[in-house]
């Protein structure tokens, strides 16, 4: 790429906005990259990246002299036109979205005709207009305001950056929206320009229509356990038709993450602060709720009582391939064990650290040998590559029960059954 790529600054070095960095100084840019967190950026500076992401430490590496970390939002502001904010906006108590991070940034721009906030971080509709209202009331209306909103997925975070479904930027039709277009440019991305309301929706919409997707195959996987059909055939069937696709057709043990949840709350609530009633989101929330719950009524079918049973948690974090632990199936999972009187070990390859923060009292393995050792069940609830790949037959020869429920539809019953195991996944009888 030409080093006479557009310098960017981006606010906030948690993962989307080192994603974002890496990504456009792969593509060119110098990026300036800004965090109030003094000892992150000591880290980021001394080469440490303080998020498990598959190939971000070897792209931050790689373009280690294009990347400038700092605590100067001066910085940022000399070198670049474009400020990519990129802060966590998480839910408070009432679902909406904390957006203190947002306006403290807000808040730390000096008037100027020659820069623009671009919005990677996830905000309400609204946000946007309302950014602009603050900055026109002190006097900083030649600031201006694109909305661009991510979507990339943990643990395949670089791919999705360098190779987008669509690229969103929601903009005044001005300089600032042009020049992001033109960023985006080299990765011949599908564009939609449009208004910044709209942008902002498209964020919130996709997130929700996908969790929708995972409840509804979810329910679908309850029927199918009582009427006697099969999830996995059922999913392959719809999912050929154009109309509904192959993908997020997974029935498990419910989303997590630090979006889907969020966001379709975050959804629900705006709807709500608006006057209106957004029904189906609701069945949506409860439908996961629900399905993370749903393990301890196999396992008491199995196990009876769970008081004094040992169950063995293979996973914990929300998802395989990244450590962290929002809003994990894994938290309700083993809260509600424990609730019922069971001892619970687990065992995850990296989120442990992550684990024990959030989860007491439960017994962490260093293998997932040691954790299903004399286990009366065992429970699959991250689809690692390891635990698939695991010799099921040395398993069962660890443990003192036989149950193993596929919390992810991930395992080969037959694989499971030929060692002696008693095989229960998701919707599939
Ligand atoms: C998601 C969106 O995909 C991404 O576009 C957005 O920017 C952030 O939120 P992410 O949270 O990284 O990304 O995870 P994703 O891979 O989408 O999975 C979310 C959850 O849904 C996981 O808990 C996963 O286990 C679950 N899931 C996904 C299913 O249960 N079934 C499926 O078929 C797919």
């Amino acid at each position: 790429m030409s080093a006479s790529r557009e310098p960017i600054g981006v606010i906030g070095t948690g993962y989307v906005g080192l994603v974002t960095a890496a990504g456009f100084a792969e593509l060119g840019s110098d990026v300036w990259c800004i965090d109030i967190d003094a000892e992150k950026i000591d880290r980021l500076n001394g080469g440490e990246i303080p998020i498990y992401e598959p190939g971000l430490a070897e792209l931050v590496a790689k373009h280690r002299r294009r990347l400038h970390f700092s605590t100067d939002i001066g910085d940022a502001l000399e070198h670049a036109r474009l400020l990519f904010v990129a802060v966590g906006t998480p839910p408070t108590y009432s679902g909406d979205a904390d957006l203190s991070a947002v306006h403290a940034v807000v808040d730390s721009m000096p008037p100027s005709d020659r820069h623009a906030l671009v919005m990677k971080s996830t905000v309400p509709v609204g946000t946007g207009a309302s950014i602009k209202r603050t900055f026109a009331e002190r006097g900083k209306d030649g600031f201006r305001y694109v909305s661009c909103p991510e979507f990339l997925k943990e643990g395949s975070a670089i791919a999705d950056f360098l190779s987008p479904d669509r690229v969103v930027v929601g903009d005044d039709g001005d300089w600032a929206g042009d020049a992001v277009v033109e960023l985006y440019r080299p990765l011949g991305a599908p564009l939609v320009r449009t208004d910044i309301a709209s942008s902002e929706m498209v964020k919130l919409a996709a997130n929700a229509f996908l969790a929708t997707k995972i409840s509804f195959i979810n329910e679908i996987a309850n029927v199918c356990e009582v009427t006697g059909a099969t999830v996995t055939e059922v999913a392959r069937g719809i999912g050929l038709d154009d109309r509904i696709g192959p993908k997020f057709l997974q029935a498990g043990i419910g989303f997590g993450g630090s979006c889907f949840p969020k966001d379709v709350n975050a959804l629900k609530q705006l709807a709500g602060n608006s006057g209106y009633h957004f029904q189906l989101l609701n069945s949506v929330i409860e439908v996961n709720e629900l399905q993370k719950r749903r393990v301890i009524g196999k396992l008491q079918k199995h196990l009876g009582g769970l008081v004094g049973k040992r169950v063995a948690l293979l996973g914990l974090a929300f998802k395989p391939n990244t450590d962290d632990m929002r809003e994990a199936s894994s938290l309700v999972l083993a809260a509600r064990l424990q609730a019922d009187g069971a001892k619970v070990g687990a065992y995850d390859p990296v989120a442990e650290e992550e684990a024990r923060k959030l989860i007491r009292g439960i017994d962490f393995a260093p293998g997932p040998l040691d954790c299903v050792r004399d286990a009366d069940a065992v429970v699959l609830v991250t689809e690692w590559d390891e635990f698939v790949a695991l010799d099921w037959a040395e398993v069962a020869g660890e443990m003192a029960g036989t149950v193993v429920i596929d919390g992810r539809n991930a395992l080969d019953p037959d694989v499971i059954r030929a060692a002696g195991l008693t095989y229960e996944g998701v919707g599939r009888s």
